[in-house]
Parts: C-alpha cells; sequence; structure tokens
C-alpha cells in the first residue's frame, strides 16, 4: 500500500509527486451531468448515497488521482442546522440570510446528525470502492467561509454584510462562529469515524479580511477545528485552504497545526518553497483559468510548479476548483505532465 498523499502530508515525498484536483467531480465531465440531470435539486444529489459516491470515483476512473474527494458541498452546514438552502441554476447557492443576533435563534444543533448521516454512508461507499493507493478526503468548509454564505445569502462578492456584521457587534457574530465551529468539528469527526483518511478545511473567502480580523474569523476557528481533530485523532492530517490570504497564508500554516496547505494560484512559487515548504507540505497552485485554456502555456506552468514545489512536500493541486467549461483533455494532459515528471 502505497498512499503517496499520505505520505507526502508527512513530509516524505518520493518520486513524482501526488495529485487531485479541486472540484475535481463536477460539471466539467459529461458523466457528472448525466447523473446531475436525475435531480432537479443539487443538495439531494449531495444527501443521495449512491449517486454521490458514483460521482466520487468518476474522476477516479478517468484520471486515477492519488485522492477521491467525497462528493458533497460546504453548504450543507447550514442546511443541517435548519437554515434555508437551494442552489439555482446558473447562479449559484440561495440562502434565506441570517443578518442579526435574534436570526441565530432560528438555528439548532439537534438535527445534524440526521441531516448528515447520508454524506456518511456516502463516505463507506466510497471506501468500500477505492483501491489501497487512493487517499479518502473529507471536507467542510471553514466557519468564516460558511458564515459568509450565511450571512450573504449567496455569492455577494465583497461580503458587505458578514463584514459590517463582524465590526458592529462582534460578540453575536462570534456566536455564529462559535455554533459552525462546533456542527464543523462534530461533523467532520463523524466523516474520519466512517472512513475520511484526510481533511480538508475550506477558507474561501479568509482573503477578505485584514491581518486582524484575519486572525480573529479564520486563524482562530481553523485552529480549534484542527485541535479538535488532533485531539480525537493524532494521524489523520489536515489541510487548511485560506484563499487569497496572500503573505498571511504563513501566519496562517504556523498558528493553526495544519500538515498542509492550500495556496492559491496568485502565491509567488519561489515564497511558497522558501517560506511555507519548511513548516508545512504545499499543495497547489495550477491557476484553473489556464487549465481552461490549455495549450503550450499550461505544460510550462504545470512544469514550473513541479520544478520549485516538488523539492519540499508537496502535493500538485489547482488554485481553486475546476472550471465548468474546462475541456476534459486539459486535465488528461495535466495528469500526464505530473505522471511523467522525473525531477
Ligand atoms: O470534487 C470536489 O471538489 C468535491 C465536491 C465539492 C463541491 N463543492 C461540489 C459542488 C467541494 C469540495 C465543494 C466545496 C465548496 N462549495 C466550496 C469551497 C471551495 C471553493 O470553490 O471555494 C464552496 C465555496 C462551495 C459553495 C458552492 N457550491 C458554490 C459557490 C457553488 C456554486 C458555484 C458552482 O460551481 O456552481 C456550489 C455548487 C457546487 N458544489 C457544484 C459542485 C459540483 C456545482 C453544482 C451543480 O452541479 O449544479
Amino acid at each position: 500500500m502505497t498512499k503517496k498523499i499520505l505520505h507526502a502530508l508527512t513530509r516524505n515525498n518520493t518520486g513524482r509527486p501526488p495529485f487531485w484536483f479541486m472540484r475535481q467531480a463536477g460539471r466539467y465531465l459529461p458523466e457528472y451531468r448525466k447523473v446531475r440531470a436525475t435531480t432537479s435539486n443539487f443538495l439531494e444529489l449531495c444527501y443521495s448515497p449512491k449517486k454521490a459516491a458514483e460521482i466520487t470515483l468518476q474522476p477516479l476512473r478517468r484520471y486515477k488521482m492519488d485522492a477521491a474527494i467525497i462528493f458533497s458541498d460546504i453548504l450543507v452546514i447550514p442546511d443541517a442546522l435548519g437554515q434555508k438552502v437551494k442552489f439555482v441554476d446558473g447562479v449559484g447557492p440561495v440562502l434565506e440570510p441570517v443578518s442579526k443576533a435574534s436570526d441565530l435563534d432560528c438555528l439548532s444543533s439537534e438535527e445534524i446528525d440526521n441531516v448528515l448521516q447520508p454524506v456518511l454512508e456516502t463516505i463507506t461507499l466510497v471506501k468500500y470502492a477505492l483501491n489501497n493507493n487512493t487517499t479518502l478526503i473529507g471536507f467542510a468548509g471553514s466557519p468564516w467561509t460558511v458564515a459568509f454564505y450565511m450571512v450573504e445569502g449567496g455569492s455577494n462578492k465583497d461580503g458587505t454584510k458578514v463584514k459590517y456584521w463582524a465590526k458592529k457587534n462582534s460578540y453575536s457574530f462570534q456566536k455564529l462562529i462559535d455554533i459552525l465551529c462546533d456542527a464543523t468539528i462534530r461533523y467532520v469527526l463523524k466523516q474520519i469515524e466512517s472512513g475520511v483518511e484526510v481533511i480538508q478545511l475550506f477558507d474561501s473567502w479568509a482573503g477578505l479580511l485584514n491581518r486582524e480580523d484575519f486572525k480573529r474569523w479564520v486563524i482562530e476557528p481553523n485552529r480549534r477545528i484542527v485541535k479538535n481533530i488532533k485531539f480525537h485523532y493524532p494521524n489523520i492530517p489536515v489541510i487548511g485552504f485560506p484563499r487569497n490570504a496572500g503573505k498571511k497564508y504563513f501566519d496562517f500554516a504556523q498558528q493553526t497545526g495544519v500538515d498542509g496547505i492550500n495556496i492559491d494560484h496568485t502565491v509567488s512559487l519561489d515564497w511558497a518553497a522558501e517560506v511555507l515548504q519548511p513548516i508545512c507540505t504545499v499543495q497547489g497552485n495550477l491557476d484553473n483559468s489556464i487549465l481552461l485554456s490549455g495549450g503550450k502555456e499550461m505544460d510550462s506552468a504545470v512544469k514550473n510548479i513541479l520544478d520549485i514545489l516538488s523539492r519540499g512536500p508537496f502535493i500538485f493541486n489547482l488554485g481553486h476548483g475546476i472550471l465548468p467549461a474546462t475541456p476534459p483533455e486539459h486535465v488528461e494532459r495535466v495528469v500526464k505532465l505530473v505522471n511523467s515528471w522525473r525531477g
């Protein structure tokens, strides 16, 4: 058994680097679109273990990635807490926003286990189907990013409302973050019990915050989640993804206790090699728009990442999820380049 992802996360890379892709299961694959078409409701798909397991495995059949990531979404947590969440075609997630302290009374952790049980069943099904070399990754959204969607009511790019609440009434906003921390810890521990071997925490909107707020709303909650995982399962690695954090990636890596850090495409490779790799395994960071456009530029971007980051602990991945219009052949080409890489 050679789980290259687990080796990389314990700083023991050998041979070509391991790889997987954020959003490796998704609309760029015709076989995904086919299963997706069987339900109009995206969350229902996340809660259908057989379909979700099939979707999780689809990209592995094509590309033999070193990891499978469970097919689900970060917004199952607000759904499980009782907030109204739906996904609208062409729009994305739409939530009935929570915007003030009194709205928190509508959230309840009573049903969490029941609502999320199907995701655990998906994990069992996928685990059974995987070979001995493939690592199973579970995930959750980090509290700041989940709060972003809960308060904005969807993908509002500047995060005005969530930042306003955090500034204006940090006491009640902290309560929301605490509710999310507790629910997330509970959820990821159950994922581990069900068989996932790594947890990735997605903090996609971390880049909206200044240093002080980043410490409070990004570093602290992620640190608390990592600490709880490590308390119960000291050998389960955690990968953090404070997207667009710039130089603050270092503070995050140093202060949260994560084993790996996923860098977005704006992070300089030399800086990541020099500053991040000594303290953390780096995962990333091909620009998803380069993966979309392909060609020679893509080849040289991939080689450049491999050249610079493969000297240290490293997992090849993207800087953000695969875009729906990406030709599957581009993914195939990248996989070929990584597989044939000889440092
Ligand atoms: O393959 C995988 O990566 C596993 C599955 C996965 C999905 N979402 C499936 C999905 C994972 C890990 C996520 C994480 C997620 N979800 C994040 C963090 C990573 C990031 O992208 O920043 C966020 C912010 C979300 C919330 C979310 N879910 C948004 C904003 C959207 C709409 C945008 C879009 O791509 O449609 C989704 C929907 C979603 N989640 C889809 C998939 C495959 C597409 C839905 C569809 O098929 O209609």
